[in-house]
């Protein structure tokens, strides 16, 4: 075989159908965010607005959060030089997870270094530990949890998105003693729809199913005390399983479960994502566990947050740009092509200062490429007004058909 032809082939295939990804080098700045720096194609420096960061509340540059990483850097070190079994699980490793556990009202949690290994790990330890275990997953799951159903090899049924009808005749369909787990995110972060998590846990308790919810969209952003959906709706005790990540909302990074004590302790000791690798650098637990105390605390933030999002809304809907109707934080412009997409998105960065990375697929289904716009704490009506303008404007330029007073529903 010809090995160099082989990775080029490929390569070129996705080039060829628009799928080749280009990383744009973001020169972040902690004092102007969401302005960052960027050099285009002649060298030249530029700067623009990010427009597509999941850094929702701005924690990431939060003085007191960096503070807080620069101390305990200096007390602790850099990397934690071990696994949790072997020397790396600190105090900060032990309190970040005791904050998380009481965040989510459960017995316990476990820290990953992020929610895509949390996901992967637990499921595919969970399918291994119960051989008969069926996973019930909603069809846009994200890939970690996909790939933790697969690499557990046990069955599993998909349930159209967010269809409890769909979701209760497969129960149905099921020996009432067969071990299910249904797996389900609350906020979905390409379409922004949310989940009817109280419908969903009703049925599993009707049909006696363990349940494991992705809150990766929704920690810090809902609930009274940042804790998301479940925390909003008050079920944390009817979902068995929480996932969450520290950075997106919590601006930091790694992801976590939150569970009964003995679920904790079975992905703990059997989940080899867990065991066999250096646990998250202290200094970055210390940080996470400052940002969730301000998060948590600050239910003024949330509903600030919430208010823009919705000015926001009205900004985008003043000038005509359509977008997917959403109950969530998340706004996504259909564009439906992945060269249009790309097309649109070099226009806005270089011609407007707007930087909105195209979404295509595997991130989201063929014909469903997308423009996903997350608005952080740090927007400016002032940036609002100038976003929806430059989008109108290329809009106008790539897609004339989409000038609408409507705003797309998604269906
Ligand atoms: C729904 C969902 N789950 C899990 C993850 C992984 O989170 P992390 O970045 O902490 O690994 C993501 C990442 O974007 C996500 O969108």
């Amino acid at each position: 075989m010809n090995y160099n032809t082989y990775f080029d082939t490929h390569i070129q295939t996705l080039k060829d159908n628009g799928h080749y990804r280009y990383f744009l080098e973001v020169n972040k700045s902690a004092q102007h965010f969401p302005k960052f720096y960027f050099q285009d194609q002649e060298g030249v420096k530029r700067s623009a607005i990010n427009w597509c960061s999941n850094d929702y509340l701005a924690q990431s540059v939060h003085e007191e959060v960096i503070s807080k990483l620069s101390f305990a850097g200096n007390r602790a070190g850099v990397g934690s030089g071990g696994t949790r079994n072997i020397s790396g699980t600190t105090t900060y490793h032990k309190e970040l997870e005791d904050t998380l556990a009481k965040l989510h009202k459960k017995e316990g949690a476990l820290l990953f270094s992020g929610a895509y290994l949390a996901n992967l790990t637990t499921l595919s330890t969970l399918g291994k530990l119960i051989p008969e275990l069926i996973f019930i997953s909603d069809e846009r799951n994200h890939a970690s949890m996909v790939e933790g159903m697969k690499a557990s090899k046990n069955k599993k049924i998909i349930f159209r998105h967010n269809d409890v009808t769909h979701l209760e005749e497969i129960l149905n369909a099921l020996p009432t003693d067969q071990p299910k787990l249904i797996v389900f995110e609350s906020v979905y972060s390409i379409t922004g729809t949310i989940a009817p998590v109280r419908e969903i846990a009703a049925l599993a308790k009707q049909y006696n199913c363990l349940t494991y919810i992705d809150e990766v969209h929704a920690v810090g952003l809902y609930g009274e005390d940042g804790g998301g959906i479940t925390s909003l709706y008050h079920v944390q005790s009817e979902i068995d399983i929480i996932n969450g990540t520290l950075a997106k909302g919590f601006g930091v990074i790694g992801g976590y479960i939150a569970a009964n004590q003995n679920i904790i302790d079975a992905i703990r000791s059997f989940g080899s994502g867990f065991i066999f690798t250096t646990s998250l650098p202290p200094a970055m637990c210390a940080a996470a566990i400052k940002s969730i105390q301000l998060v948590q605390g600050n239910s003024e933030l949330r509903k600030q947050y919430q208010q823009n999002v919705k000015l926001l809304r009205q900004i985008l809907n003043f000038h005509d740009v359509p977008f997917l109707s959403s109950e969530s934080h998340i706004t996504n412009i259909p564009i439906g092509d992945p060269s249009l997409c790309r097309k649109i998105a070099s226009h806005l960065l270089f011609d407007s200062g707007v930087y909105i990375q195209p979404v295509f697929y595997p991130t989201v289904p063929l014909g469903e490429e997308c423009l996903r716009i997350t608005l952080t704490a740090r927007h400016t009506q002032a940036q609002m007004e100038a976003l929806a303008k430059s989008l109108r404007k290329t809009l106008n330029v790539f897609i004339p058909s989409a000038i609408t007073h409507n705003t797309v529903v998604y269906g």
